[in-house]
C-alpha cells in the first residue's frame, strides 16, 4: 500500500537516512515493532529526532553515537533498555522480545 510515502518530512533532519518502510519489515522486525509500541512509544518517537519523553530515535543505529555519546552497539542498547539509563526505566522483557525489538530499531 503508500506506506512507502509516509511523509518523511521532518524538517532540520533531511540528512539522516529514511526508516525501512513498514511494508519492508521481516517478520522480526514486525515483533520488535510490537515490542516498541507496547514499551518505548509513550517515551520516544522511532522515526522522528524530536524529543518525547526521550529522544527521538530515527536512524539510531545509523549513527555514530547515540544521544550519550556512547555507540549504538546492540549491547550497548540491551543495556539501556533492561537497565534503563538516567532518566529512562529499564523494563523487562524477554531475551526473544529484546533480541525483536533490537532488530526493530535497526530499521530506524
Ligand atoms: C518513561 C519514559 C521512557 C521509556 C518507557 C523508554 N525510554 Fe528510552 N529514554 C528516556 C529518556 C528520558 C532518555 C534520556 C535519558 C538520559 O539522557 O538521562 C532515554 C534514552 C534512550 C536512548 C538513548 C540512550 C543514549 O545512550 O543516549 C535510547 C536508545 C532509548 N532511550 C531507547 C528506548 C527503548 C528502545 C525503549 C523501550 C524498551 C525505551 N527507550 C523506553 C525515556 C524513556
Amino acid at each position: 500500500m503508500g506506506a512507502v510515502g509516509l511523509a518523511i518530512a521532518l524538517a532540520g533532519c533531511k540528512t539522516l537516512p529514511p526508516p525501512l518502510p513498514p511494508s519492508q519489515w521481516t517478520p522480526q522486525e514486525r515483533r520488535g515493532a510490537a515490542v516498541f509500541e507496547a514499551d518505548c512509544a509513550r517515551c520516544h518517537y522511532p522515526t522522528s529526532t524530536r524529543s518525547l519523553h526521550g529522544p527521538g530515535l530515527q536512524a539510531l543505529t545509523k549513527l555514530k553515537a547515540m544521544p550519550s555519546g556512547a555507540p549504538p552497539t546492540d549491547e550497548r542498547l540491551a543495556d539501556r533498555i533492561v537497565h534503563g539509563y538516567g532518566m529512562m526505566p529499564g523494563t523487562e522483557m524477554t531475551d526473544s522480545q529484546l533480541q525483536d525489538l533490537l532488530a526493530y530499531l535497526r530499521t530506524l
